[in-house]
C-alpha cells in the first residue's frame, strides 16, 4: 500500500486486476457491479487494518483465552446512489455495520451539492466514538464526499474515513484542505478531471454501470 499524509492507495494485485475489469469500457453490467464490490471486499481489508479492538474473555473447548473483538459501531455511509455498490462489499466484511445512506444532488443553478435524503443511527450511545466510512466508487471533484463529511460531523461523527475506487488529485487537494482529520483510501489515483467532470482515464459514469441505467 502506498500513503502520503491522510492518502492511502491499496495497489493489491488482485485490486489492480479487477480494476482493469472494471475500467473496460466493454465489461458488462454483471461483471462490472461483481468486481467493483470484490475491490471494495479487499480494499476493507487495509481500510480496517488499524480499528481499535476491545479484550473479551472466551470459553474454547480446552480452555479459556483472552480474545480480540469488534466493539466499535461502525457505519457504512454509501453515497447515493453508486457508493451502494460498493456496500455489499463491505457488508460482507463487517455485517453488523449499520447502514447509513447519504443522498445528495447538484443544484443545476449553484453547482453546489444539496442534501435530499440522509438516515443515520440517532440513538448509538457515543456518536463522537462511532468509526463512520463513506463509501463512492470516483472522487472526482471531491464536491459531494466533501459535503457528505460535513452533513456527518454537523449531527456529531467525529471518526470519518473516506472510501474511493477512483480519485482525482483536485478531490484530494480539497478533502486535505477542508478536513484534514479525515483519512482517503483510494483503489488508483488517476491523472485528472475531463472538461466534463469525468476522472481519465476513470472507469465512465460509475453509477450507470451498476445500475444499467447508460
Ligand atoms: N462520477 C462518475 O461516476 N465517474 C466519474 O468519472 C466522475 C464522477
Amino acid at each position: 500500500m502506498e500513503s502520503s499524509k491522510n492518502l492511502f492507495i491499496v495497489n493489491h494485485p488482485l485490486i489492480q486486476d479487477k480494476l482493469t475489469r472494471i475500467r473496460n469500457h466493454l465489461t458488462q453490467k454483471k461483471d462490472f457491479k461483481e468486481n467493483l464490490s470484490e475491490i471494495a471486499t479487499l480494499m476493507a481489508y487495509e481500510v480496517f487494518k488499524d480499528i481499535p479492538l476491545d479484550e473479551i474473555e472466551v470459553e474454547t473447548p480446552i480452555t479459556k483465552v483472552i480474545g480480540k473483538t469488534l466493539t466499535k459501531t461502525i457505519i457504512l455511509s454509501p453515497i447515493l446512489r453508486a457508493g451502494l455498490g460498493m456496500t455489499n462489499g463491505f457488508e460482507y466484511v463487517v455485517p453488523n455495520a449499520i447502514i447509513s445512506h447519504v443522498g445528495l444532488y447538484r443544484d443545476e443553478e449553484t453547482l453546489k451539492p444539496q442534501k435530499y435524503f440522509f438516515k443515520y443511527p440517532k440513538n448509538i450511545k457515543n456518536i463522537s466514538d462511532a468509526l463512520v466510512f463513506i463509501l463512492d466508487p470516483m472522487l472526482a471533484t471531491g464536491g459531494t464526499a466533501d459535503a457528505a463529511i460535513k452533513e456527518l460531523k454537523k449531527v456529531g461523527f467525529k471518526n470519518i474515513t473516506l472510501v474511493s475506487i477512483v480519485g482525482a488529485p483536485v478531490a484530494i487537494k480539497k478533502i486535505n484542505h477542508n478536513h484534514p482529520d479525515v483519512k482517503i483510501f483510494l483503489a488508483a489515483l488517476d491523472k485528472k478531471l475531463n472538461d466534463d467532470g469525468y476522472i481519465v482515464p476513470g472507469l465512465g459514469d460509475a453509477g450507470d454501470r451498476i445500475f444499467g441505467t447508460k
